[in-house]
């Protein structure tokens, strides 16, 4: 942490105090969030800044949608112009927009072709805004399929999802979810889900019924703990999906757009999946914006007028943000900056964990890294880490993420690397 100059800019939306910010939240806001203790004025690349100018490293990058680092000027450039040329608001959806039309066509190429086995088709996209929207899109179409495709009657069909799960927080998330505190006392949860061991691929094989119309995975589990699958389990699960007529979906919200090294999650095993779910990075961390991407035959099955829609899902100024995100995306080659700069970072961090007493584990991939703690609190770690300058917290409680913006440089991760050795060794 480093103590600089008051400078007007760093001082925020107000000229109020931390503390009156802290109650303000306290009084008017739901709790339902557990905050570590400081209030950010000012974000830029891979620093957050507090009202005194200390900076802190972001390690965190708002679960990995802030990839490119905060305010990536060619992102936020074009969201000004946007804004400055009144081509930003939100429109009826009864009108065409070119932001959406160029947004569309960019993301349906900037991925493989999905579920290559309905044919070489292309790719659509159907826009939403927080991730979890585009997951119901996809447990939609996953269902759909099901009914249409494979006679299943209405209201039977049956999704294969994995313990420890995370999706998002509406109530069909939640119904699948492992974690009590995320569903109990919301019910009547929604029926229709399955869920196994992340990783099992016999379970995933003997929960398999006529019912059956689909898989949901996270080809990595980011809140689940860090936990990576073992290898060969995506292309089991491609495998099996193949053999039974199922629809494998790919939620990458968290760990596509370059996060562990590839452009997708899914590329490490080499197979396609039948959709794609993004969010987060997708628009550089500045708009909400998320997508659903299937082969073209497929959304068209799936999804007619009337069958879906949002307000807001692909307006202007999300649109203009995504567009911009993907040519940074390819630009910055990001997704090859997190393969380099990740194996250098885990194998540092990997260091750090043979010679600290608290480290049971570290793992990951790309610019994704856990850090198992032996007392299963790692957020002890991340109040101690906050002190030293870097904002982290805990995926399931046991384990400290680290995934900072993807545009971290050398001098920023040797100073990384420096304060978890204080932290976790001493
Ligand atoms: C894998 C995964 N899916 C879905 C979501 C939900 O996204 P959102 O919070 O934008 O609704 C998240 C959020 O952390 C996530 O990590």
């Amino acid at each position: 942490m480093t103590s600089m100059r008051k400078i007007h800019y760093f001082d925020g939306f107000s000229n109020e105090s931390d503390d009156t910010i802290f109650h303000l939240e306290q009084d008017f806001g739901a709790h339902h969030y557990e905050r570590i203790h400081l209030v950010v004025r000012h974000a830029k690349g891979c620093w957050l800044t507090d009202d005194k100018g200390n900076k802190y490293l972001d390690c965190l990058a708002a679960y990995s949608a802030a990839n490119p680092g905060h305010h990536h000027p060619t992102i936020t450039n074009a969201v000004m112009d946007a804004l400055i040329g009144n081509y930003a608001s939100v429109l009826s959806n009864v009108v065409f927009t070119d932001p959406l039309g160029i947004f569309l066509s960019e993301a349906a190429k900037f991925t493989p072709q999905m579920a290559p086995r309905f044919g070489n088709h292309g790719n659509k996209v159907l826009p939403k805004n927080g991730g979890v929207e585009s997951v119901e899109t996809a447990i939609k179409a996953m269902r759909y399929y099901g009914f249409k495709q494979k006679g299943i009657p209405d209201g039977k069909q049956e999704i294969i999802v994995f313990n420890n799960n995370f999706h998002g927080r509406t109530i069909s998330v939640v119904s699948f979810s492992s974690k009590k505190k995320n569903y109990e006392g919301f019910g009547p949860l929604t029926p229709g889900f399955v869920s196994v061991e992340f990783g099992n691929i016999e379970a995933v094989k003997n929960a398999i019924t006529p019912n059956t119309c689909g898989i949901l995975v996270e080809p990595f589990q980011g809140e689940g703990g860090m936990l990576i699958p073992p290898k060969g389990f995506l292309a089991g699960l491609r495998t099996l999906c193949d053999d039974n007529d199922l629809l494998l979906m790919a939620d990458e919200i968290q760990v596509g757009m370059g996060r562990t090294g590839k452009k997708f999650c899914f590329e490490h095993e080499n197979i396609v999946p039948d959709g794609v779910i993004l969010g987060k990075a997708l628009s550089g961390g500045l708009i909400p914006l998320s997508v659903f991407i299937t082969n073209a035959k497929l959304m068209d099955m799936v999804f007619s007028k009337g069958s879906d829609g949002s307000t807001f899902g692909g307006y202007p100024l999300a649109c203009v943000a995504g567009t911009a995100s993907l040519k940074v995306f390819e630009e910055e080659k990001l997704a090859e900056q997190a393969a380099k700069k990740g194996e250098i970072l885990k194998k540092r961090i990997q260091e750090i964990g043979e010679r600290s007493p608290h480290v049971k584990e570290v793992r990951g991939k790309g610019l994704f890294i856990g850090i198992e703690v032996k007392n299963g609190n790692a957020m002890d770690f991340c109040h101690k880490l906050l002190k030293l300058g870097l904002v982290v917290n805990d995926s399931h409680g046991h384990t400290i993420r680290i995934s900072p913006p993807l545009v971290i440089n050398e001098k920023e991760m040797d100073f990384m690397v420096e304060q978890l050795e204080k932290a976790l060794v001493g």
